[in-house]
């Protein structure tokens, strides 16, 4: 069912849709039917969001946007234009972790859910590391979901994920992601892109009772560039001076609808095609770091990757095996 949109978010999108120019108080109440005081209620909870609403004597209201501003109302217009429309839909200034205040969702008895924030103050990648996350320069969202499925198929919902973002980042940017085993997305060689995913069983059968998809994404070069341990090897999607206002909603939107159009029909075949022709992998060496793998060699010449996503290897004495991605980390050779 449809969420019911909030005044605040209703009268954000009208002030939005003037394109920083001035609206009176007048159009805004006819428009919406709502009161003066309700006006002035939502500007007021836009302002305390930290959104910069003018208001001038006998000229009305009118948003200052950033150049590319995210809010709950901009991420929605976007997705209205894919009749996505049935998702509750959360964004935030400052979180902790877009994946932590998803569970925090759940906790409070919330259905699916997404949530995006334009800064996490402790990001979380993979393995105990890190995820960068600067104010205004990324994509930090998170979604919530409750499929039936055993936890064993959480690896394709991540593989899933990084198809989604891949196609999201190419229709709206036009720039063409690789995709890294298992789940980084690459621009030139610089990972643009990480996704964590958490599944969440319950004690007493051993069921999954929730998963977080968490999908980070470096859009523009921090300031102060990136830190030291990650310089080398995280890109941007957008180079120096190459931005459009808006492009986070519309890139947020975009990715929640072909996630979503994915992860509802859940068919492997949807994007398992794509998945294999973005590996950047086919066809060149990795080094095993795994002990027990090594048995078999230290490198092994990667041949593709079969239908759960493990990658099919021959190894230096040339038996062939597959590797997962519990097992083993590869490094490119
Ligand atoms: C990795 O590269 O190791 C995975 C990085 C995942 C980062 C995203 S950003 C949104 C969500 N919130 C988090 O704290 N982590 C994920």
């Amino acid at each position: 069912m449809a969420k019911e949109k909030k005044t605040k978010d209703k009268v954000f999108e009208l002030l939005e849709s003037r394109n920083m120019n001035f609206i009176s108080g007048q159009e805004i109440a006819d428009t919406l039917y709502i009161t003066r005081a309700g006006i002035w209620k939502a500007v007021k909870a836009l302002r305390e969001e930290g959104f910069n609403i003018e208001a001038v004597n006998n000229r009305g209201y009118r948003l200052v946007l950033d150049k590319d501003s995210l809010s709950t109302a901009g991420v929605e217009n976007f997705l209205s234009e894919y009749k996505e429309n049935g998702l509750q839909i959360e964004v935030f200034k400052e979180v902790t972790s877009t994946n932590d205040k998803a569970r925090e969702f759940e906790l409070s008895g919330c259905g699916d859910c997404v949530v995006i924030s334009d800064y996490q103050s402790a990001g979380r990648g993979r393995r105990g590391r890190s995820f960068f996350s600067p104010k205004g320069m990324g994509l930090y969202i998170s979604f919530l979901l409750h499929p039936d499925m055993d936890i064993s198929r959480v690896t394709p919902v991540t593989c899933m994920a990084a198809v989604a973002t891949a196609r999201a980042i190419e229709k709206v940017t036009g720039k063409n992601p690789s995709i890294k085993w298992v789940n980084d997305l690459y621009l030139e060689d610089k990972k643009i892109c990480g996704i964590l995913t958490e599944g969440f069983t319950s004690i007493e059968d051993g069921s999954l009772s929730y998963i977080v998809v968490g999908i980070g994404i470096n859009l523009y070069m921090p300031p102060s560039g990136f830190p030291e341990d990650i310089k080398k090897t995280a890109g941007v999607v957008f180079g120096e001076g190459q931005t459009e206002a808006n492009i986070r909603n519309r890139l947020s939107a975009s990715l929640i609808h072909e996630f979503m159009t994915l992860y509802r029909n859940n068919e492997t075949k949807d994007y398992y095609e794509e998945y294999k022709s973005r590996l950047n992998l086919i066809g060149s060496y990795v080094k095993i770091l795994s002990p027990d793998k090594q048995a078999t060699g230290d490198y092994a010449y990667v041949t593709g990757i079969d239908k759960d996503f493990h990658l099919c290897v021959e190894y230096e004495d040339k038996s062939v095996g597959v590797l997962s991605t519990g097992e083993v980390s590869v490094v490119k050779y």
